[in-house]
């Protein structure tokens, strides 16, 4: 970070883990992800021709776009730099001054594996432009504005959730996210449970994932049932249809998880997490077999329960485990998935951490 100097200012924002609730927030549903003790930081200082200039101690190239965010994001390379031009466009629209700055970014979320290391960049990002410019973004205008520069930036058509939790998340405790009200609510995790996550060691490729594709069919189903979003939708409507299927029982399950976790009940948590799994698994159809391995064996290795976590296709399992066995647990599935797979799990317990911010020490 020196890169930017010594009076540099940092703003940082954390990744996610989402305990329950996934592919529901795009149909206005509920979810509860945790933000997590690993972040993307921002070191910036501000310039003063105009331009936005970026390094990362992470992915290669330098990134450069204009700050009155005139570049169309997706011809900007490297790749990664398509993030900076969508927030820097998006922001640039909400009336951000276009004042420039040199930045450097570097992050502790593992990139691409489903734990919103994307989400936590431009929330930092934005963050970082926005104090620049001594414009106020925070809360939920920031949430949505950088939820819309992946839209502008990437193409990825994600609902709210990840955006949400870096920006919202709060030391200790789960985030009880209503999609259709934007309300947030935090629900206390109990001592006695740790979350773990593991990585399946394959990358999870969205943009080129059904993700769009599953949206759409969401957003088709409602609309051939005269609804806004499946949010309104009920079982019996549904029961012939699997994605439309998975995203309502999944709702249901978020709520009976909450009221789990406020009487601290890690049996019925770890049931709802597998009931959660086989849905995105049969109904929803974004699991991949190394996912269920992991899942399976989480289980055998003593978790309450198991799901797959955020949007599927690859990526990260996480785990619900008595905090006193978790690090046994972890040791084991991670032998116990090479020895049947020849992959490199990683795995991690995280902590549920305070939300985006500046960095101040
Ligand atoms: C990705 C998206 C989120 C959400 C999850 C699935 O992480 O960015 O908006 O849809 O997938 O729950």
């Amino acid at each position: 970070m020196d890169a930017v100097g010594p009076e540099a200012r940092l703003w940082h924002a954390p990744g996610r883990v989402n305990l329950i609730g996934d592919h529901t927030d795009y149909q206005e549903g509920l979810c509860l992800p945790i933000a997590i003790d690993r972040d993307v930081v921002v070191a910036y200082r501000p310039r003063g021709d105009g331009r936005v200039i970026v390094s990362s101690l992470d992915l290669d190239g330098t990134v450069e776009v204009d700050a009155a965010g005139t570049d169309d994001p997706g011809g900007v390379e490297p790749r990664w730099g398509r993030v900076v031009a969508g927030v820097v466009r998006v922001l640039a629209q909400r009336g951000r001054p276009p004042v420039g700055i040199d930045a450097a970014v570097a992050s502790t979320v593992p990139i691409g594996s489903g734990l919103s290391s994307s989400a936590a960049f431009e929330v930092a990002m934005a963050g970082a432009l926005a104090d620049a410019a001594g414009w106020p973004l925070t809360g939920l205008p920031l949430a949505l504005a950088a939820q819309e520069a992946e839209h502008v930036g990437t193409g990825m058509p994600c609902g709210v959730m990840d955006q949400l939790a870096s920006v919202c998340g709060r030391a200790g405790h789960a985030l009880l996210i209503d999609c259709r009200s934007l309300e947030v609510e935090a629900i206390a995790l109990p001592d006695a449970l740790a979350v773990v996550v593991v990585h399946s060691g394959l990358p999870r490729a969205l943009e080129s994932s059904a993700y769009g594709q599953r949206r759409a069919a969401c957003e088709a189903t409602a609309a051939r049932l005269g609804l806004v979003s499946l949010r309104d939708a009920t079982p019996a409507q549904v029961a012939d249809d699997p994605f439309a299927r998975h995203v309502v029982s999944e709702n249901e399950r978020v709520g009976q998880f909450v009221a789990a976790l406020r009487r601290h009940d890690l049996d019925t948590l770890g049931r709802l997490a597998l009931e959660s799994h086989r849905s995105l698994a049969d109904d929803f159809a974004v699991s991949t077999r190394e996912l269920d391995l992991l899942v399976a064996l989480a289980v055998e290795g003593g978790a309450y329960g198991a799901r797959l976590t955020g949007a599927g296709f690859g990526g990260c399992i996480v785990a619900l485990v008595a905090a006193s066995e978790s690090e046994a647990m972890v040791g084991n599935v991670v032998d116990r998935y090479r020895a049947r797979t020849g992959l490199e799990a990683v795995a991690f317990a995280v902590r549920a951490v305070d939300g985006a911010g500046p960095v101040t020490s």
